[in-house]
């Protein structure tokens, strides 16, 4: 039996899987996000202790004896955050999160360091965790004195859990700090920031052991001893374990709160310029690309909220039918863009209103605008070096066939859907605890679920969808600056 445990943005999942890989049961503590001032995201790590203890604590309740019996536990985690310890391991201030902008000027300086570039193979993007810690030498410099360990979020629940200062390779390529193609600590980028070496923890890969739990907790959750805790890994990479999107050309994409265009790669193909993120991947000696949309289904809650209807209904209205795109595009850079665009100032908008632009053609417009952005990540990652030539469709905003259409359209890809099941991060992340556990071989342990239905492109709007793209395209430039 294995534990994965999934550090997200609104809460940790627990789930338990069997030595077969079949999922015996999982639970959810809650979590929620501070905003203390515009821009600023924030959490305080001990609410994710929390709400493991609450996630473990159900699943004592409801699996005692499959708990009992778990040999290797696996972490993924919400990327980017930076949570600060002092030499006593103490928290120094809120972990600030993956979606908190306030350190964009930070970010851009960096950025205009070519090392950074150079080394990471990534924009420094302001989301990432190198420009929030110069933000805090700036601004909190009391704080950054006392920085004896920078933590990612998933890693300090290890700290917790086996009291060891542990990362892995796919979490820490999204700091700034990771020569990539190496898979090491850059001790030049960290010098550039301040930092050193010695405040960052030891590096292993996904698949290795990193750390074992310690005695109190497994008394506590009635579980064995000599647990294994698995480097895991950063969600998107986890997820991709889940999905068996390791093998180079498999590819997902993810309509979550953000959108994530993901493909796996056999070797480091990076290309900053044009905003795609080039990682280490989970597993030794492989990487991947991915493009990020900030608000993909957020788009689409944000539109629900101002309709007044839920985001299931406006999407039902819409039928099953794909439509040809109409007058309207819609951008959905909500609170601004990443790829292709890394553009923390960017707004969103509408063009093309008309009096007949009713509420079901603005839904219409919306998913297309989420399609459009997704598409514009392809575009990034074809010109990586990437080549897609189907995808896996994960997240919330999958289980809308009109969506899916149109992202099959807009791509000009199939797109499969999973048979049932929930092959997100915390499943992957109990993959990666299996791996550790017992040494089995990744490839054999990461395979993809059985697709239970492809949806095609619609041929008879392709030429349709790509006049609206080649719209979309061009008020990007003609928006920027724009906003504020
Ligand atoms: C990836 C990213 C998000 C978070 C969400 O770069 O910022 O997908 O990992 O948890």
């Amino acid at each position: 039996m294995y534990l994965g445990l999934d550090l997200g943005t609104s809460g940790v999942k627990a789930m338990l899987m069997d030595d077969g890989q079949q999922i015996i049961g999982s639970a959810t503590g809650h979590l929620d996000v501070s905003r203390p001032h515009p821009g600023w995201s924030e959490q305080d790590p001990s609410h994710w202790l929390r709400a493991t203890e609450e996630a473990i604590g159900q699943l004592k309740q409801s699996h005692p004896k499959e708990l009992a019996a778990v040999r290797g536990i696996g972490l993924s985690g919400q990327m980017h955050g930076a949570t600060l310890l002092d030499s006593n391991n103490q928290v120094l201030r809120p972990c600030i999160l993956w979606n908190d902008t306030r350190s964009y000027r930070e970010a851009a300086e960096l950025d205009a360091d070519p090392r950074f570039r150079a080394i990471t193979g990534n924009i420094v993007f302001p989301g990432f965790t190198a420009p929030k810690l110069v933000w805090v030498k700036n601004n909190e410099p009391d704080i950054f004195a006392k920085v004896a360990k920078v933590l990612l979020p998933k890693d300090y629940l290890r700290l917790w859990l086996s009291g060891e200062h542990l990362s892995e390779m796919s979490d820490s390529a999204g700091t700034s700090w990771l020569d990539t193609g190496k898979r090491a600590w850059s001790s030049e980028l960290l010098a550039a920031t301040g930092l050193s070496v010695e405040q960052m923890p030891k590096l292993v890969e996904g698949t290795q052991p990193a750390g074992i739990l310690r005695g109190e907790l497994a008394a506590k959750w009635g579980m064995g001893t000599g647990i294994v805790i698995a480097g895991g890994a950063g969600d998107n990479a986890a997820s991709a374990c889940g999905m068996g999107t390791v093998a180079e050309g498999a590819a997902f994409v993810s309509l979550g709160t953000s959108g994530v265009l993901f493909a796996a790669n056999a070797s480091y193909l990076p290309n900053p310029a044009s905003a795609v993120h080039a990682f280490c991947h989970a597993l030794p000696n492989t990487w991947h690309q991915m493009g990020v949309i900030l608000s993909a289904t957020d788009a689409l809650n944000w539109y629900s909220g101002i309709a007044g209807e839920s985001a299931a209904s406006l999407t039902a209205e819409l039928g099953n039918e794909l439509q040809a795109p109409g007058s309207v595009t819609f951008l959905p850079y909500l609170s601004g863009e990443r790829t292709p665009h890394n553009d923390a100032a960017i707004r969103g908008v509408f063009t093309g209103l008309g009096h007949e632009s009713s509420r079901v053609v603005l839904t219409q417009a919306v998913l297309e605008g989420v399609s459009f952005a997704i598409r514009d990540n392809l575009e990034a990652l074809k010109s990586a070096g990437t080549t897609i030539g189907r995808v896996t469709a994960i997240g919330g905003g999958s289980r809308s066939r009109y969506w899916l259409k149109s992202i099959a359209t807009a791509l000009d890809v199939p797109v499969d859907i999973p048979a049932d099941g929930d092959f997100g991060a915390a499943f992957g992340a109990a993959r990666l605890g299996l791996i550790a556990a017992t040494g089995a071989d990744p490839l054999s342990v990461c395979t993809p679920p059985k697709t239970a239905e492809t949806i095609e492109p619609v041929a008879a709007h392709r030429p349709a969808y790509e006049a609206a793209y080649q719209r979309y395209r061009k008020l990007y430039p003609a928006i920027a600056g724009l906003a504020g």
